[in-house]
């Protein structure tokens, strides 16, 4: 499964930039919103619809906006290191709780010799039963999963009334990575064609942990998945009355204009290449980051790092850099991809990027894997109109999580949006927390396994054909995967196994939007962010005519 770039990974140059980002609201269930409605019309929908009129006022202050969500822990396991090269003596070990309630844990059973490839999936590795379930009445209450969880149920709308065939199955095939078999708690992958770096890996990596987090309970299924950026599945050409359903492909982003189902994407597991640590122990480095240095100490600028070139737009956000000429307050860099894979791209600062009160978020090509770091900093997310969304960047609102920056005149933007948050420190703040808060809550590592645990769940549910073990299959494990390996992906394997099954059930998942609520929170982000457009137009007329 060792891949090496092909032309599938002509995306990925611009994937490998921290600094941009996307956030789509959009949606695809066909509702027929048409963005021309006026806004007088809008607000009233709303007024009935929400029940609220968000006012300038409201708009800035997040608890009118967004309730609070549960935020409560879902799987509360004491971390127990149990590889003993990793206990230092400030660290003993918890004698108390092993003792008390012993778990059974899994390890990595690599051959002796490691070097020799000849690894096999152990027998009777992952015990029977979870410690949570029907049949233990004890285990403690789940939460309810975060509100973008719910959109799982409109990636899978679209088969929620005919189920999934084998034949429409087989037609996702044409673009896809490899076909991914859970058959009787085994994993197996059909391979089709080689990923960009280690994508696939990883991503099916991350299946594999899955498993070993809720043995058991993870049910029968056939997926296709495509590892390149861009969403294929037009819906366009399944939209007819005659027309077949469409082919069911996962992949890590998608738009508005397509089907294809969203799926966490492989860096939550590592990127190797690039020396990007696993998202767990990211997650609290980021976490520490930012307590080095508080948001008013930081820099009032906003900054952005990346490869302009992948993309026009990119280019267009260069000409904000600061100069002789503009000061947009915009510190704009970028990055030397040849000189960063000399110095071991030393990622493991993405921590200690967090220097300035803006982050600028601008898309590649397609959606990109840095949002999760850029939203983690406590800095305001600028966030540059994006046109493609990842499985968890639809629960983000404006004024809230970040501020939208427009594509057109970004410069005049971003000058704004500094220019508003430097005087208005506290919401600014605010904005910078509610984002580092969601990711540090809503995107830990927990959820991501309950996200996967509750889409293949659904979409098990929807297949009208018995999953089978594909022909040109192979039985993968963690093992096979690991075993073999060394390096980035072994040692980034090595830390994001999963040690132990939860101890408790995956977060309750919410309910599917009503086609009313649906349109609700579409259109309230869709005004939210007309409204702070609005009012930035407003302060540019007013300077134009002031002559500054
Ligand atoms: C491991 O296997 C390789 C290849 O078979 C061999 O060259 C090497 O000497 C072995 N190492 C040990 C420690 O047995
Ligand atoms: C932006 O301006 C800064 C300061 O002059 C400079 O160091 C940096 O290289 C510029 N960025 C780009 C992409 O030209
Ligand atoms: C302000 O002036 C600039 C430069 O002439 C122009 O591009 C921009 O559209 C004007 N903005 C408004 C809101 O009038």
């Amino acid at each position: 499964m060792r891949n090496s770039p092909s032309k599938n990974g002509s995306s990925g140059g611009h994937c490998r930039n921290f600094t941009d980002a996307v956030w789509s609201p959009f949606i695809k269930s066909g509702l027929g919103i048409s963005p021309n409605r006026s806004y007088a019309l809008v607000s009233l929908i709303i007024l009935l619809a929400v029940g609220a009129f968000i006012s300038t006022r409201l708009l800035l202050d997040p608890t009118v906006c967004h309730p609070k969500r549960h935020s409560t822990s879902v799987t509360a396991s004491p971390k127990t290191k149990t590889q003993t090269h990793t206990i230092s003596p400030k660290y003993p070990l918890p004698t108390t709780v092993i003792t008390q309630n012993p778990k059974p844990e899994f390890t990595l059973h690599c051959p002796a010799n490691e070097t020799t490839t000849g690894s096999t999936c152990p027998r009777n590795n992952y015990p029977t039963t979870t410690s949570f379930g029907d049949d233990n009445p004890n285990h403690p209450p789940t939460a309810t999963c975060p509100d973008y969880f719910r959109w799982i149920h409109e990636d899978l709308r679209p088969w929620a009334k005919t189920g999934i065939t084998r034949e429409a199955l087989e037609r996702a095939k044409k673009t896809a990575n490899f076909r991914l078999s859970i058959v009787g708690r085994k994993v197996y992958v059909e391979k089709f064609q080689d990923a960009f770096q280690t994508r696939d890996v990883f991503t099916i990596w991350g299946f594999l942990q899955l498993l070993r987090k809720y043995p058991g309970k993870i049910p029968d299924l056939e997926l296709m998945f495509d590892c390149v950026d861009w969403p294929v599945v037009r819906a366009a050409e399944f939209a007819g009355v005659n027309a077949p359903s469409p082919p069911p492909l996962f992949r890590y982003c998608g738009n508005e204009e397509t089907l294809d189902i969203v799926f966490p994407d492989w860096s939550f597991w590592g990127w190797a290449e690039v020396n990007i640590k696993p998202w767990e122990s990211l997650l609290k480095e980021l976490r520490e980051g930012n307590e080095r240095k508080t948001w008013i100490n930081r820099e009032p600028y906003a900054y952005w790092k990346g490869n302009p070139v992948v993309a026009e737009t990119r280019q267009d956000l260069m000409k904000c850099n600061v100069s002789e000429e503009h000061e947009w307050n915009a510190r704009l860099y970028a990055q030397d991809w040849i000189k960063e894979s000399k110095e071991g791209y030393k990622q493991s600062d993405l921590a200690s990027q967090c220097h300035h009160r803006y982050k600028i978020y601008i898309e590649g090509s397609a959606w990109s894997v840095s949002e999760k770091y850029i939203l983690a900093c406590d800095s305001v997310t600028l966030l540059v109109k994006p046109h493609y969304y990842d499985f968890f960047t639809r629960g983000l609102l404006p004024a809230h999580h970040y501020w939208p920056v427009r594509e057109q005149d970004k410069c005049r933007s971003i000058k704004f949006a500094v220019d508003w948050g430097n005087t208005h420190v506290q919401k600014a703040q605010d904005i910078g927390k509610a984002a580092s808060d969601f990711i540090q809550q809503e995107l830990k590592m927990d959820y991501v396994y309950d996200y996967m645990y509750h889409l293949l769940t659904e979409y098990s549910k929807l297949l009208l054909f018995k999953p089978e073990i594909p022909l040109n299959a192979v039985e993968i494990c963690s093992e096979t995967m690991a075993c073999p390996r060394s390096g980035n992906e072994r040692k980034f394997m090595t830390e994001s196994l999963v040690k132990r099954p939860a101890e408790s059930g995956p977060c309750a998942m919410p309910p599917p939007y009503d086609p009313a609520s649906l349109y609700a929170v579409v259109k309230r982000k869709q005004s939210t962010t007309t409204r702070i457009l609005q009012w930035e137009m407003k302060y540019w007329s007013k300077q134009n005519q002031t002559g500054s």
